[in-house]
């Protein structure tokens, strides 16, 4: 009895001894003070494989408060987040809904691990900016940092952690309707424009007001045949190092925390699924610290493919390609346990892929305070204040191209006091933007009617529809239209396409200006009245049809929140246009894909010879209406005397070039002074043309300047198919002007 006695008393001591280890123990994970990679270890050894499973597992979220949150989908969604199964939602929003869905991971999960919130802040959260195109064509990399990081202020006081944003595919295509959330067509100019949006989402990541960004997507989705979402690619390795994969490279390298698979395959080989893109290039080559995640069930659709043979695979496929977290596709979730069960995933390979998404929630100090993004009365104040309007508005005006002016018909002078305003988008708020709107909304957007009605006053404005909200028109329409105009001392009509049109499944085999629009255009040029064209399209629109119809064209893109504002600023002459054309704007449809930066062919057709036999069309040009790099000011600007350091120089010397500019009008302006080169000869063949360089400057009326550019064996070199960085001896060619095609040039040697 005695022993026994002993007996219990001893375990009684051990036990308690136990539970007193067990209490005084220190939660690693939990400690403020250990290191990141101490707590991610630590909480890496707690978590089972479901947990694990969990963290790579991204959900689209909803409302989780008020009458929504007793839907049985958002009660089973609720409970996955509880079993620790979800590590990240995408469209949870605001503040309050955040912090719900926060509340429940880290108060009543077993490890309280917290949710990354992701959302598509596009261009803009609920200040809209102009769409990423129409900014890129301000060749204004400062401006673009502001925008992206006013998004992110204003995105993340309402919960949001993390954008999808930005997209840094290339594209030649304007009937890819994703053409709007780009860059444009040059990678050197994408690059640069990639890494100034990362830096302005994500700041250093260590305050509140800046979040994660994802670079998009990976790899070569601009190359869709034929415009068509969603539809195969098929490009050269040359071609992806050369051309698509640097403007994602340059975001890499800026810091970006996260990469999103694209939706594309690449030599056959769906993109979540290729270890040749996700591994070898992203992770080894690159040594990409952040983290993958799939586009909206891309892991899954290999199956449509036909690259996996079912849910499963399509798990195996992509973890082992080095893909990580599964947005939608639930096939990670569903059989990674299963998958490292079987050994054919090792428990290795898994914590390498949940320890950089811990990472970021780590340093995003989401485990020492889960809710510091979700706080509304933060977000009632960073909403749609008055200096986000005014740096939207600023964004909006140096994005305009202005394509035409013939006879100085823009800026409205004096002389100009009547205005008509004709076309229905003019006044329309719900055909102003395209999918991407964030959480903002058309309601307090400024319509082109408004905008000028705020600058000239109501009463010097004669409206008219013009055509319908389809963009067809009737004879009573075009009747009303041509009297406005008739009454007017200049016409400003806003054509083009609604912003409903641009965006993610809006590719448009015809992008070309609506067949009403060109038949009111054409009644209107009958009064003899300076007709300017307003164009609003989330795309470059072919304008063939109507560009001898009017004086002017101000190409305006997809605005944003500011719109009217900046239009009426660039009409009246308040502003001064500065924007280029970062795309070529095509002749015909027929001439798509049409680029300045495309190889010089067996045949290139000499300038002044139109005989046979050369690459040409026998009904259009070869070039584009408006070339790449172009757009007019209210002033003139002359370039002179280019001058090089040296007609040869060595792999490890330096090159300068010297431009002289000068603003030839009677306005003040800013020109965008642009440096491209060609390589004449190479061991793989070169563009025509390749920007390696440019200056957006100042230029007083009257000014000169001589602007200075220095150019290294790095500005010389293109990749070989294995990305290999290669420079070459031979002839070079060095061009300066204000676009592709509007040049001085000279030739120099590389030794
Ligand atoms: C699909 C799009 O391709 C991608 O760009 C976007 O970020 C995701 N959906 C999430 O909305």
């Amino acid at each position: 009895m005695k022993k026994i006695t002993a007996i219990v008393c001893c375990i009684a001591i051990f036990t308690c001894s136990l539970a007193q280890t067990k209490s005084t123990e220190k939660i690693i994970y939990k400690d403020a003070k250990a290191t990141i990679d101490q707590r991610i270890g630590d909480l890496l050894k707690r978590m089972t494989i479901e947990e694990k499973a969990g963290q790579l597992n991204q959900l689209n979220g909803g409302l989780f408060t008020g009458p929504a949150a007793n839907d049985a989908g958002q009660k089973t969604k609720m409970q996955q987040v509880r079993d620790g199964k979800v590590g990240s939602f995408l469209n949870v929003l605001g503040a309050k809904e955040t912090k719900a869905v926060q509340k429940i991971a880290v108060e009543e999960s077993r490890l309280g691990i917290p949710i990354l919130f992701g959302f598509d802040v596009i261009h803009g959260y609920r200040t809209i900016f102009p769409i990423p195109l129409a900014e890129a064509c301000s060749w204004d990399l400062k401006q673009a940092e502001i925008n992206s990081s006013i998004a992110a202020k204003e995105a993340s006081s309402a919960g949001i952690n993390w954008t999808f944003a930005p997209m840094c595919d290339i594209t030649n295509d304007p009937r890819w309707g994703r053409i709007m959330e780009g860059i444009g067509e040059d990678p050197y100019y994408g690059s640069l424009l990639s890494a100034a949006r990362v830096k302005g989402l994500q700041g250093n990541l260590n305050d509140v007001e800046h979040i994660l960004a994802c670079v998009k997507h990976f790899a070569a989705y601009g190359a869709v045949e034929a415009g068509r979402e969603y539809n195969q690619v098929d490009v050269s390795r040359v071609q992806l190092w050369n051309k698509y994969l640097p403007p994602y490279k340059a975001a890499v390298d800026a810091g970006a925390a996260t990469v999103m698979n694209s939706f594309n395959v690449f030599e056959g080989v769906p993109a979540s699924g290729n270890k040749y893109l996700v591994t070898d290039i992203l992770l080894n080559k690159w040594k990409f610290k952040g983290f993958v995640v799939s586009d909206w069930a891309s892991f899954g659709e290999q199956i449509n493919h036909g690259y996996a043979a079912d849910r499963k695979d399509a798990a195996l496929k992509a973890i082992q390609a080095g893909s990580m977290m599964d947005m939608e596709s639930k096939v990670i979730i569903d059989y990674l346990p299963q998958l490292v069960k079987e050994g054919k995933i090792s428990v290795a390979q898994v914590d390498k892929a949940v320890a950089r998404i811990l990472y970021y929630k780590f340093k995003l100090g989401l485990f020492d305070d889960p809710y510091k993004f979700s706080n509304e009365e933060r977000e009632s104040k960073t909403l749609f204040t008055e200096a986000n309007r005014n740096e939207a508005k600023k964004a909006a005006r140096s994005s305009i191209v202005l394509l035409k002016n013939n006879n100085n018909v823009l800026p409205l002078t004096s002389s100009s006091k009547k205005v008509a305003l004709i076309g229905y988008y003019a006044k329309s708020k719900d055909d102003m933007f395209d999918f991407w709107i964030g959480n903002g909304t058309a309601d307090n957007a400024i319509t082109i009617y408004d905008g000028l009605k705020n600058k000239l006053g109501e009463s010097a404005i004669s409206y008219a529809q013009g055509y319908n909200a389809d963009a067809t028109t009737n004879e009573k329409l075009i009747n009303d239209a041509v009297q406005s105009a008739n009454n007017a001392d200049v016409v400003l009509v806003n054509i083009g396409i609604s912003g409903k049109m641009a965006g993610e499944d809006r590719a448009l085999a015809n992008p070309v200006i609506p067949e009403g629009q060109v038949q009111l255009l054409k009644a209107l040029q009958k009064t003899g009245k300076p007709i300017v064209a307003i164009v609003t399209a989330g795309r470059p629109l072919i304008l063939t049809q109507i560009n001898d119809l009017v004086s002017s064209i101000a190409y305006c893109w997809i605005l944003g929140t500011e719109t009217g504002n900046a239009i009426a600023d660039v009409v009246t002459g308040a502003y001064n246009p500065s924007a280029k054309t970062v795309v070529s704007f095509p002749y015909a449809v027929g001439q798509i894909p049409v680029y300045y930066n495309h190889f010089n062919t067996n045949r290139p057709t000499p300038t002044d010879d139109f005989g046979n036999w050369y690459s040409r069309y026998r009904d259009i040009p070869n070039d584009p209406l408006y070339p790449f790099g172009f757009g007019l000011s209210y002033t003139t600007y002359k370039y002179s005397d280019l001058r090089l350091s040296s007609n040869t120089i060595s792999k490890t010397d330096k090159l300068n070039v010297k431009i002289t500019v000068s603003n030839t009008g009677k306005v003040d302006g800013e020109e965008v002074v642009q440096l491209y080169i060609r390589d004449i000869t190479a061991s793989i063949v070169r563009p025509v043309k390749e920007l390696k360089a440019f200056q957006k400057i100042f230029l007083k009326a009257g000014e000169t300047k001589e602007l200075s550019f220095t150019l290294t064996g790095k500005d010389l070199s293109f990749y070989d198919a294995d990305g290999n960085i290669k420079l070459e001896a031979g002839a070079f060619r060095i061009f300066v002007g204000s676009n592709s095609r509007d040049v001085l040039e000279q030739n120099f040697t590389l030794k």
